[in-house]
């Protein structure tokens, strides 16, 4: 949640901040603001999206150009700048609100991602000695906080003593600081540097040649560098144009890990497509193909990216764990299938948000897997620390590098999704889904259930997904015909049995979030126990079929379910595989998708749903890169 960019180099620093805030923006998108420091502190923020800002900034140069006055800064030429796109916390999405804030002495700006959850007290503290705040955020205090420890601190460094003593300042406020955040601060008195700080919530280092820049993610600065550096927890980072120095909360030197970005610059444009999110979509097929890369080893192992568990470790597991939230959990309900199926160890799935308040029973036999595109979720993070103090064993799934969730873990195997920026999570999912499998997979290797061979045979299924999920989006037409057909329908409801349920659930996630209707996924035998009763004449929904060549119980029960709700009334949707012509009678609409062994069917038969929502939300005129009250990385808990 908020997006947020330093930048210390000999580029102005507006269009580098503009550039990076633009990839971030889908953090979240309330209010964006930018500081820039040239002869002063000189700013502009503003409540709503980018586009807003860049509109006031337009107005702001053109006036300059108008009437110039020669000795007042330009906040399109300082070279020392920082900016902030957010998604408000405390205090609602006005100007005042936005980010950078000053502090009264009008020499620090500061931006902030994450809450301070001892505000309250922090700010009658800075109001009883006579601060007047300009906002109702938590982040104001600290660049009250930091204008007051500077006149404190005494620090030499040859290089940049002003830096220094920013830096020393933030580290001494950051003690002082409860929660979690990320900020980042420039004073007016020294240009040339910016401090970060880093507590929970994320931030990294870009690392270029007479330039460096921080960021929320590395997509905010790949098209200057892809050489990275991930900060620790409780750090602070000073960049100025040629030096990265970074020590810890308590003072002493630390070292962040180094890494070098293989993200295409490219893939963080929109490339020909109206929204990222139809971009992400016809990515699919190539993730999917990219995840799988290389996985097996010669003798037939599947390999994890970073495993810091032995062996022996994996085959005392007893239990297993996975926790994520909203898309990436249904991808870890999916997991559940595979990974019982595939090595008959116990495995329960867990909202993360609720996973650690309930206690869980866990220790050093339990496996914990933490499934997050981001990397940074904080009701992940959060589990996944639980889990560690109670000593069970965290193997983490996750697209990015250099964020925390990999770092804190046990084990990594990283999708390779790339960037995705559309804030419904599409790509994202189906990448899960493979990863999902080959920890299963690899799990039962390790344990001696699965020999070499079987394994094989189930990636190489796993490898003609990525075609098969291409023949689906070749024969998207008719969905998105229909699309327009619901696009004003009151309500949407998705059924599934076994993998399908999942997926249903997801379908239905995604009409929630794009189009702003109504939708839920149901179990479909679970309709019967009350929610049939929301069917009425012409309700939609959507039933996920499996395939008849599969468990033929499943499908006669998920057959009957489709005919109680088109005895009420229902107009069904059925996605069911190419070939499958009995169902064709009980469909009002069908979706053919290829033949797919069962466990696997999720990662053609969420597709259509993708799409569908994707052209709901366009026919009902809505942002679907942006939709209302959401942001991509959710950092507060
Ligand atoms: C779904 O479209 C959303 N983007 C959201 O549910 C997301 O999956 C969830 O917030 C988890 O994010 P993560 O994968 O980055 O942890």
């Amino acid at each position: 949640m908020c997006g947020i960019v330093g930048y210390a180099g000999a580029r102005p620093a507006l269009g580098v901040v503009i550039n990076g805030l633009r990839r971030l923006e889908y953090r979240g998108y309330d209010s964006a603001g930018i500081a820039v420091v040239d002869g002063g502190l000189l700013m502009e923020k503003r409540a709503g999206k980018l586009a807003s800002l860049e509109k006031a900034l337009a107005e702001r140069l053109a006036e300059a150009s108008a009437n110039p006055r020669p000795a007042a800064g330009n906040i399109a030429s300082g070279s020392t700048g920082i900016g902030h796109t957010r998604w408000a916390t405390h205090g609602g999405p006005t100007d005042r609100n936005a980010h950078p804030h000053r502090s009264a002495d009008g020499r620090i700006a500061v931006i902030h991602n994450g809450i301070i959850e001892n505000f309250a007290k922090l700010r009658s503290d800075l109001e009883g000695r006579g601060v007047t705040f300009l906002s109702d955020t938590d982040t104001e205090c600290v660049a009250h906080l930091i204008s007051a420890e500077l006149a404190n601190v005494d620090v030499e460094s040859p290089e940049s003593p002003v830096g220094a003593r920013l830096g020393e300042a933030m580290r001494r406020v950051c003690l002082r600081l409860e929660g979690a955040f990320t900020l980042l601060a420039v004073d007016a008195d020294a240009p040339g540097v910016v401090v970060g700080a880093r507590r929970n919530s994320p931030l990294v280092v870009g690392r270029g040649r007479d330039e460096n820049f921080l960021a929320s993610d590395v997509s905010a600065f790949i098209e200057y560098t892809r050489e990275a550096t991930e900060l620790g927890q409780d750090q602070v980072v000073t960049i100025t144009d040629d030096g990265v120095t970074i020590m810890d909360f308590l003072g002493n030197p630390a070292d962040g890990k180094e890494f070098h970005i293989d993200w295409d610059s490219n893939a963080a444009e929109k490339g020909g497509y109206d929204y990222f999110m139809l971009k992400e979509i016809a990515e699919q097929p190539r993730a999917i193909a990219d995840t799988l890369l290389g996985r097996l080893t010669e003798t037939g192992e599947v390999m994890l990216d970073e495993v810091r568990l032995s062996d022996q470790d994996l085959r005392d597991v007893d239990k297993i764990f996975v926790v994520a939230c909203g898309t990436a959990y249904h991808s870890g309900l999916v997991a559940k299938y595979a990974i019982e199926h595939w090595t008959r160890i116990p495995c329960e799935v867990e909202l993360a948000s609720e996973f650690r308040y309930r206690d869980p029973v866990l220790d050093r036999s339990t496996l914990v897997v933490a499934i997050s595109q981001s990397g940074e979720t904080m009701d992940t993070l959060m589990a996944l620390r639980h889990a560690k103090e109670q000593k069970a064993r965290v193997l983490a799934i996750c697209n990015t590098s250099g964020s925390t969730i990999p770092r804190e873990s046990d084990a990594v195997l990283y999708t390779r999704g790339g960037p995705e920026i559309a804030v419904a999570s599409t790509k994202a999912f189906l990448t899960q889904l493979v990863a999902c499998y080959l920890v299963g997979l690899h799990l039962a290797q390790v344990r001696g259930i699965k020999y070499a061979d079987e394994v094989g045979a189930v990636v190489a299924q796993l490898q003609e997904m990525s075609g098969k999920v291409d023949q689906v989006l070749d024969l998207m037409e008719p969905v998105r015909r229909l699309a327009r057909e619901l696009a004003d329908a009151k309500s949407v409801l998705f059924i599934g049995r076994h993998v399908g349920y999942p997926v249903a659930l997801e379908g239905a996630l995604k009409l929630k979030e794009l189009a702003y209707m109504h939708a839920e996924g149901f179990a479909a035998g679970e309709l019967k126990h009350g929610p049939i009763a929301l069917i009425d004449q012409g309700t939609p929904v959507v039933c996920v079929v499996p395939s008849p060549r599969g468990r033929g119980v499943l499908r006669d029960k998920i057959i009957s379910n489709i005919q109680e709700v088109r005895a009420r009334g229902a107009r069904t949707v059925v996605i069911a595989e190419d070939g499958d012509e009995d169902v064709r009678s009980y469909a009002d609409h069908l979706i053919a998708v290829p033949v797919t062994p069962t466990l696997l069917a999720p990662l053609v038969t969420t597709v259509p749903l993708q799409v569908l929502a994707a052209e709901i939300a366009t026919a009902r005129g809505h942002d679907v890169d942006q939709p209302r009250n959401l942001a991509k990385s959710v950092t507060v808990e």
